[in-house]
């Protein structure tokens, strides 16, 4: 029961978000200091014209920024090393996908990246994790693709995974993940490219709120989403690519961490009752990054 990838309404015949098991809150966040971070080829359309044009101290900055702008809301931060020639491990959320089982136990799933400069990440990441109790599991078939926390998405607080693919991840690799939390998927069709991550357009908020980008899913996967979320909140198409604003981090259903810019979700959050915080990350968004992507929430 608890493993099921729900694909479209109909399977949820007998699904209720109430009778999902609670999930603890993550406890702290990873982050990858931007030492080789760089824009070297064009992987996703926000990097188009971006090639070699990084400003290397303002991105500095900006991730100090980001930093302090998650230890304000209450979760240390701790780092993995960069290494050089990996100019995208900063975004650190897509080599691999965590969470606790129902026994507790930590569990690191390893992403298989779909480009092959971002392959060489994932073991840099699979020793960290180990490093820090998690039980690593690798998926079964070495030929599907999948992008960890870019593409598949806790519920707030819920055993409850959301999984995006159409992009980058492909959809054969949720029963896999399902089964390694012991936790049920369901499944977003992905449609358009420069939504390319599940996290460039789906933000839960608290248990019963999302922020989506509607047009960057089909209708069957928006469906999905009414039917389990009460509340779901737009972003506008120049919020959602200018400002990257559904690539927001939400710390425990309290406080949003948001790319400054985005005026209407900015309000939308505050009267949902969340604290905002805006920070720039224009820096990465010449990658196709903002503030989800550079972190991975722990346990
Ligand atoms: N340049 C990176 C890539 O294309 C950016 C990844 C950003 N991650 C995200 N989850 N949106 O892979």
């Amino acid at each position: 029961m608890s493993r099921i990838v729900y694909r479209n309404v109909s399977d949820l015949k007998g699904f209720s978000l109430k009778n999902c098991p609670s999930m603890p809150d993550p406890t702290r966040v990873l982050m990858c200091p931007p030492d080789h971070y760089d824009v070297l080829d064009v992987k996703n359309p926000f990097m188009a014209g971006h090639v070699g044009s990084v400003n290397k101290g303002l991105a500095r900055k900006q991730w100090d920024d980001l930093k302090a702008a998650f230890e304000s809301a209450g979760k240390p931060v701790t780092h993995i090393d960069p290494v050089p020639g990996l100019e995208d491990m900063v975004f650190c959320a897509n080599q691999t996908f965590v969470g606790v089982d129902p026994k507790m136990e930590k569990i690191c799933l390893l992403g298989q990246m779909r480009h092959s400069s971002r392959r060489r990440e994932v073991p840099a990441f699979e020793a960290w994790f180990k490093s820090q109790g998690y039980r690593i599991v690798k998926l079964k078939d070495s030929a599907v693709l999948f992008e960890g926390a870019g593409d598949a998405i806790w519920h707030p607080g819920k055993r409850l995974i959301w999984g995006g693919h159409g992009f980058r991840s492909q959809p054969e690799v949720y029963e896999e993940v399902a089964r390694a939390f012991d936790s049920p998927v369901v499944l977003l069709k992905l449609v358009n490219e420069r939504f390319y991550h599940l996290d460039t357009c789906f933000c839960p908020l608290t248990p019963e709120a999302v922020l989506i980008y509607p047009s960057a899913f089909d209708a069957e996967s928006l469906e999905l989403i009414l039917k389990i979320f009460p509340i779901v909140l737009t972003a506008g198409e120049g919020e959602a690519v200018r400002s990257m604003a559904c690539n927001a981090a939400v710390v425990d259903g309290k406080t949003a961490i948001l790319q400054k810019g985005a005026a209407s979700v900015s309000r939308h959050m505050a009267v949902m009752g969340l604290k905002v915080i805006e920070v720039d990350t224009s820096e990465y968004i010449k990658s196709g990054g903002s503030v989800y992507c550079m972190k991975m929430f722990c346990y």
